[in-house]
């Protein structure tokens, strides 16, 4: 079964907006996994507007599902994924002014550059994942970087999702298919939602993992993080 890794920037985003702990992100963080999430994922930026490096080396801890750090492989970025140890890190290409990630990698012309790092943190035993859109060729190199998966940029599906479904999922299905081919398990993310999961999950058989924040999180203030988070276990359940 795909599992569901639930990001949690937006609260920090929360607890920042005001200064103090409130609301206190280790303790959602307990409780998502305590509610069925299969992991935790956490996008530490440069300017820490979001999930601090401190709260990074703290959730480490209280992790007992699966720890996911997303981000722009810096140097302050590579230091704190191999003292926390996560069981996976996704390499973002998102520069550190940008709102959200923006785009996947271009592995064509990053493919040394990501070789270079996926090596470095598979010598921690890191399983690494890049994420990447549905551009054939960038799919193709990004085997050669010898990741273990790719997380599909799914944007562009969640934007087209309500005008043309089939013509929005298209794309994700040959890009999966060509990445399962070379080897890649396959995570996906961004915009996905409650309306527009099942319909995705559906589509691409071999779906490992999705990362989930900003709707799942929204969603939550209806209905709950608990009934939220059976809502997407449900969705994802083939
Ligand atoms: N995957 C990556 C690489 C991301 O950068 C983000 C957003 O931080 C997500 C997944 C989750 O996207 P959303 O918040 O839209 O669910």
């Amino acid at each position: 079964m795909t599992k569901l890794s639930v990001n949690i920037n937006k609260i920090a985003t929360l607890r920042n907006s005001r200064g103090g702990n409130i609301p206190d992100v280790l303790k959602v963080a307990i409780d998502i996994q305590n509610f069925g999430a299969d992991g935790i994922t956490v996008h530490p930026r440069p300017d820490e507007r979001h999930i601090r490096y401190s709260d990074v080396r703290e959730l480490q801890a209280i992790i007992k599902t699966e720890f996911n750090i997303e981000g722009y492989p810096s140097k302050e970025f590579l230091k704190l994924v191999k003292q926390v140890k996560p069981h996976q890190v996704t390499l973002v290409p998102d520069p550190p002014e940008a709102l959200t990630s923006n785009a996947g990698w271009d592995t064509v012309k990053n493919k040394t550059f990501l070789q270079d790092i996926i090596a470095e943190l598979k010598e921690e035993g890191i399983r690494t994942s890049i994420f990447v859109d549905t551009n054939p060729d960038n799919i193709i190199n990004a085997s050669d970087t010898n990741t273990d998966r790719i997380e599909l940029y799914t944007e562009p599906y969640a934007l087209m999702y309500n005008t043309n479904r089939q013509k929005a999922i298209d794309p994700f299905v040959e890009a999966a298919t060509l990445a399962n081919k070379a080897g890649l398990k396959i995570n996906a993310g961004h915009d996905l939602n409650l309306e527009n999961l099942k319909f995705f999950s559906q589509h691409i058989p071999f779906l490992a993992e999705v990362s989930i924040g900003h709707a799942l999180i929204s969603e939550a203030l209806y209905y709950g993080l608990e009934k939220t988070i059976a809502l997407y276990k449900n969705l994802l359940a083939k």
